[in-house]
C-alpha cells in the first residue's frame, strides 16, 4: 500500500506546510489509517475539523436551499445503476492523461508532471501535445529518473461489484460527482414538488475519483464532498434571468477570458463588473452570469479574501464533453491560481443522455406554449474539502513575538469549530466554578469550549491556532462583581462585561464582524 504521509515533495511552500502541520498537530485534518501505512489521497477530519466542516455545509445548504424558493434538495446514493455512469459519458470518458516509467513502473498524472517541470499550466492539454513536451523538454520519471512511456487516458472511476456475483455484468461505480442523481431524479423531484422551470436541484455528497497524482494534502484527494446545484432552465430562457438586477449587474470581478489565455502565456487579468461580462459576450449567458457572482457572493461571505478569487473561463480544449462554457472560481493558492470552483453551461446534454439510454421522458411541459421543452442547466460545483482547505490557508496568521512565534486561524466566527472558550483563571477559590456556570450559561448560544489546565496565555494561544473568536476569562473580580474580561481574537483587544450582557455583547461583535467582512 502506498504511503499516506502528505508528501513533502509535493508541497514546497512554506505557508502549505505550516496549515498542513497544524491540522495534524490539533487533530483537525489528517492522513487516514496512519497506522497501518495509510491509503494516499484520503483523510480523516478530527473533532474540530469536522465542526467546520459541518458549518462550510450547513451554510452552502442554508444560503443555496432553504433560504430560497426555486432550489431544492436531495440525498442520492453512492453507488447507482452504472447506466447512469454510461449515459453520462463518465464510462467513455473520465479519463485524465497518465504516463508510465517504464524502469520502476510508478505512474505519473502527464499534465501535473509537465506543469511540475516546465512551470506552465497545462490545463487542456492533449495526450499529443503533453508527449509531445515531455519528449522535447526530456522529462523523466520524478521518483527514479527513468524513461516515460507514451501518455495514454486513464479512467478516474472507482469500481466495485454488486451483489454476490462478481463479472462483468455485476460492475459498478462509486460516483465521482454527486452530479448525475439530479439528472436522473429530475422527473420525480419536479413533479412531487410541484416546481416550474427556472428551479434547481441540489446535493451534498460524497464523490470517489481514483486520482492517479492525489496532492496538495486534500485540494485533490479521491473520496470528497461536493456541493453541486443543477440548476433547470427553459431552453429558450437562458439568456433572460428575472434575478439578474441592476445592481447584481454592477458588481465587479476579476477575471481571465478563453481568448486572452490563448493569446498566450497566462494570459491577461481584467477588473469588469458582471454587466460588461454579458453585453461584452464574455460571459454568453445571463443565467450563467447570475450564477457566477451568485456563488462568489457566497466565498466572500465565508471571509475568504476576494483579491484572492478571480473568474477563469475554460478553453476550448479543456471543456468537459458535457460543457459548452465553464468558468471556474480560482483561488490564488501558494501552488499558483487553481480551481476552486466550477460552474458549467452543461446544456440540455444530460438529460438528453439519461432519456436516450433509460427511454424514458425527462421532458418538461411548458403550459404557457404548451409544449414539451428539455431543459438547459447551469451547474455550480464545488468541493468541500477544497473550501475547507482554502478557508484555512486564507485564515492562517503568525504572530511573531519575544517568546517566539505563535500562529491564529482568522476564521469568520459563523464558522469557527469553537466560538467561546471559556478559562477560570485559577481551578480554586470558585472560579473554575464561577466558570463552569458561565459555560452552562452560553453553551446552548454558541459552540463553547471549558478549558482550565494551563496558564491564561498559553489557553489563548491553544484557541488561536482553532480560530476562537472570544475567550472569556473568569476572575477573582467576576466573583465579586459579576463581570468577566472577554477578549477578542483578531485585535487581542480585552474589555469587562458583565455575565448577565455575554450573549448579548457577543451576538453584537458576530453581527459586526458581518457587516465587516460580509454576512452569512
Ligand atoms: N459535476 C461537475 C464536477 O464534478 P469538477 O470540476 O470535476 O466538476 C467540481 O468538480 C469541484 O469538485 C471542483 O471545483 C473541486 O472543488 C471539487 N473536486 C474535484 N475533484 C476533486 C478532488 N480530487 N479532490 C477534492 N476536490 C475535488
Amino acid at each position: 500500500m502506498s504511503s499516506n504521509k502528505v508528501s513533502k515533495s509535493t508541497i514546497t511552500d512554506e505557508l502549505t506546510q505550516k496549515v498542513i502541520s497544524l491540522c495534524q498537530r490539533r487533530a483537525i485534518l489528517f492522513p487516514n489509517s496512519d497506522i497501518y501505512g495509510g491509503a494516499a489521497g484520503f483523510f480523516d477530519y478530527g473533532p474540530y475539523g469536522c465542526e467546520l466542516k459541518k458549518r462550510i455545509e450547513n451554510s452552502w445548504w442554508k444560503t443555496f436551499v432553504q433560504s430560497r424558493e426555486d432550489i431544492v434538495g436531495i440525498d442520492g446514493a453512492i453507488i447507482t445503476s452504472p447506466r447512469v455512469w454510461v449515459a453520462s459519458g463518465h464510462v467513455a470518458a473520465f479519463n485524465d492523461p497518465l504516463v508510465d516509467c517504464l524502469k520502476c513502473k510508478s505512474r505519473h498524472r502527464a499534465d501535473t508532471l509537465v506543469e511540475d517541470e516546465l512551470k506552465i499550466s497545462a490545463d487542456g492539454f492533449s495526450l499529443d501535445k503533453l508527449g509531445a513536451l515531455i519528449k522535447e523538454h526530456k522529462i523523466v520519471c520524478q521518483k527514479c529518473g527513468g524513461e516515460l512511456s507514451v501518455a495514454r487516458k486513464f479512467n478516474l472511476m472507482f469500481n466495485t461489484h454488486i451483489g454476490a456475483v462478481q463479472d462483468e455484468s455485476s460492475i459498478a461505480y462509486l460516483r465521482p460527482e454527486t452530479a448525475q442523481l439530479m439528472f436522473a431524479d429530475f422527473r420525480i423531484v419536479q413533479q412531487a414538488m410541484r416546481k416550474k422551470l427556472p428551479f434547481g436541484i441540489a446535493q451534498i455528497g460524497k464523490a470517489f475519483r481514483n486520482e492517479i497524482a492525489p496532492r496538495n494534502f486534500v485540494f485533490r484527494c479521491r473520496e470528497f464532498s461536493q456541493m453541486e446545484i443543477e440548476f433547470f432552465i427553459h431552453p429558450k430562457l437562458v439568456n433572460s434571468c428575472p434575478l439578474l438586477t441592476d445592481e447584481v449587474k454592477a458588481k465587479k470581478v476579476q477575471m481571465i477570458t478563453a481568448i486572452e489565455q490563448e493569446k498566450g502565456k497566462d494570459g491577461l487579468m481584467e477588473t469588469m463588473t458582471i454587466g460588461d461580462a454579458l453585453s461584452k459576450h464574455v460571459i454568453k449567458t445571463q443565467w450563467h452570469g447570475y450564477w457566477l457572482i451568485t456563488c462568489l457572493e457566497w466565498l466572500y461571505s465565508l471571509g475568504i479574501t476576494p483579491a484572492n478569487l478571480r473568474l477563469r473561463e475554460h478553453v476550448k480544449t479543456e471543456l468537459s464533453h458535457y460543457s459548452i462554457e465553464t468558468w471556474d472560481i480560482e483561488y490564488k493558492y501558494p501552488w499558483g491560481w487553481k480551481e476552486l470552483q466550477g460552474i458549467a453551461n452543461r446544456t440540455d446534454f444530460d438529460l438528453t443522455q439519461h432519456q436516450k439510454e433509460s427511454g424514458k421522458d425527462l421532458t418538461y411541459f411548458d403550459e404557457e406554449n404548451k409544449e414539451r421543452v428539455t431543459p438547459h442547466v447551469i451547474e455550480p460545483s464545488i468541493g468541500v474539502d477544497r473550501v475547507f482547505f482554502t478557508v484555512l490557508l486564507d485564515a492562517y496568521r503568525e504572530n511573531a513575538s519575544d517568546k517566539g512565534s505563535t500562529s491564529t486561524l482568522a476564521l469568520h466566527p459563523e464558522l469557527a469549530p469553537v466560538q467561546v472558550a471559556i478559562f477560570p483563571l485559577m481551578k480554586k477559590d470558585g472560579l473554575a466554578e464561577k466558570g463552569r456556570a458561565v459555560f452552562e450559561m452560553l453553551r446552548n448560544e454558541f459552540v463553547c469550549e471549558y478549558d482550565e489546565s494551563g496558564s491564561i496565555g498559553k489557553r489563548y494561544a491553544r484557541q488561536d491556532e482553532v480560530g476562537t473568536p472570544f475567550c472569556i476569562t473568569v476572575d477573582y473580580d467576576s466573583l465579586e462583581k459579576g463581570d468577566v474580561t472577554i477578549r477578542e481574537r483578531d485585535s487581542g483587544n480585552q474589555k469587562r462585561v458583565p455575565i448577565s450582557k455575554l450573549k448579548e455583547v457577543i451576538e453584537c461583535a458576530f453581527g459586526e464582524y458581518c457587516a465587516l467582512h460580509g454576512g452569512k
